[in-house]
Parts: structure tokens; sequence; C-alpha cells
């Protein structure tokens, strides 16, 4: 029996890019025994073939198999120019026009400031819309100040390590991982989380 996937797929063009080590960090906490994952970086995709859309390219048709095959897609974007990257819409636009249907979605940012938080809500959850994901998650915004990457090292603190925590735990919610819990990851907040959540140093915990 193929073994049920959780893929995710970053669109940074940077060989140093701090969106796929966050998407990294995210893969480690969501990931058990019930699933494979695997991170496809869109920049290691053979441009040519990725720019003009052609399938027959055997790198190119992998990916998009991999996507039809995955139950979960944890989707990330570095934030320029106040959008999602262009390099991620290129593969995007190369799925089928349902090519998220039946599918649990991560959206997952990073950028500069939070200026442009929203775009993750106005601009990208859309187009993951459009594409007929099941459900999609509440979207995660990591400021690239709150993390701390040096060589292999990557350190996440605070309120932004909690904010992870918690998008992997909804996103486990929503692929049935976290047996017990029948709000697809969205209990109702203690009167303590909601405490948490006026104390920014503190975790926030929403479970019950
Ligand atoms: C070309 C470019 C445009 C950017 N535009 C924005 C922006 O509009 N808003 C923002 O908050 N950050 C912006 N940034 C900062 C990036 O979002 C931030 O550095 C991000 O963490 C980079 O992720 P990466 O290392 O995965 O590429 C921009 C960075 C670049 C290189």
């Amino acid at each position: 029996m193929t073994q049920k996937l959780i893929l995710a797929v970053s669109g940074s063009p940077s060989p140093t890019s701090k969106t796929a080590r966050v998407v990294d960090h995210l893969l480690d906490n969501v990931v058990c025994e019930d699933f494979v994952s695997h991170h496809l970086k869109v920049r290691d995709l053979p441009t040519k073939a990725l720019l003009r859309g052609d399938l027959s390219d055997p790198l190119m048709a992998d990916a998009v198999e991999a996507v039809q095959r995955a139950q979960g897609v944890l989707i990330a974007t570095p934030i320029y120019k106040a959008s999602y990257s262009g390099l991620l819409k290129s593969f995007l636009d190369i799925l089928p026009q349902f090519g998220l249907a039946g599918k649990v979605v991560l959206p997952c940012a990073t950028g500069g400031s939070v200026a442009h938080v929203l775009a993750l809500d106005y601009g990208f959850r859309p187009v993951l819309q459009s594409m007929g994901a099941r459900h999609i998650i509440q979207s995660v915004f990591v400021l690239e100040g709150d993390v701390r990457i040096d060589g292999e090292a990557f350190t996440v603190e605070g309120p932004t390590s909690a904010m992870l925590n918690e998008a992997a735990y909804h996103f486990r919610s929503a692929l049935g991982l976290e047996p017990g819990h029948d709000l697809l990851g969205h209990p109702n907040p203690s009167p303590a989380a909601i405490r948490a959540c006026h104390a920014p140093s503190l975790p926030l915990d929403v479970r019950p």
C-alpha cells in the first residue's frame, strides 16, 4: 500500500531561503509514522520546463504527480512586493485547475515586516481556494527577524515558536492525526489560553 504523503512546496528563489527552513521546521512538527513527507523547492525544478509548463520533463511530471498524490500540502512563500512569489505562482499555474481538490492545505509565508501579513489571506488564500482545496488551515506568517539561522542550526523563540506549533497542530488535526479532536484543530480556547493571547511572552495553548 502506498504510504500517505504530506508534501511541502516552497517558492523562494533563494539558495539560503528562510521560508524553506521554516517549512522544514514545520514538517518536523507535523510528520508521524502514518505519513511520509517531502519538501519540493520550486527553485530546484528545471527553469525552462517550469516557465513553459512542460510536463514532458520528468522532474516536472514528478512534481505535479507528488501534489496529486498528497493528502496534505504545506505551501510556503516569501512575501515579495506585497504578495506571494512569482516562482511559486509559476508552479501553481502548471497544476490542474482543481489541483488541490480534496486536500488539506497549510499556507505559510515569511516576510520582512508585518506590513504585508494580509497578503496571505487576501492574495494567496483565494488562489488555493480556486484550486479546490478541501480545508485551508489558518495561515501562518513568520517575521524573518524572529528566526535565527546559523548554518544547520535553526531557532525560533517565544510567541513565533508557539504559533508554528499551533499551525502544525491544526494541520495534523485536519489530517486526522489528533484523535479526540473533532473541531479540525480549532477547539474553543480556554480562558487561560485567551489570557495567554494577551501576554505575548507566554506560549499560546488553545488545546482544551
Ligand atoms: C525582491 C524582494 C521583495 C520583498 N518584498 C517584501 C515585501 O513587500 N514585504 C515584506 O514584508 N517583505 C518583503 N521582502 C522580504 C522577504 O519577504 C523576507 O526577507 C523573506 O523572509 C525572504 O524569504 P526567503 O529567504 O525564503 O526568500 C522582500 C524581499 C525581496 C528579496
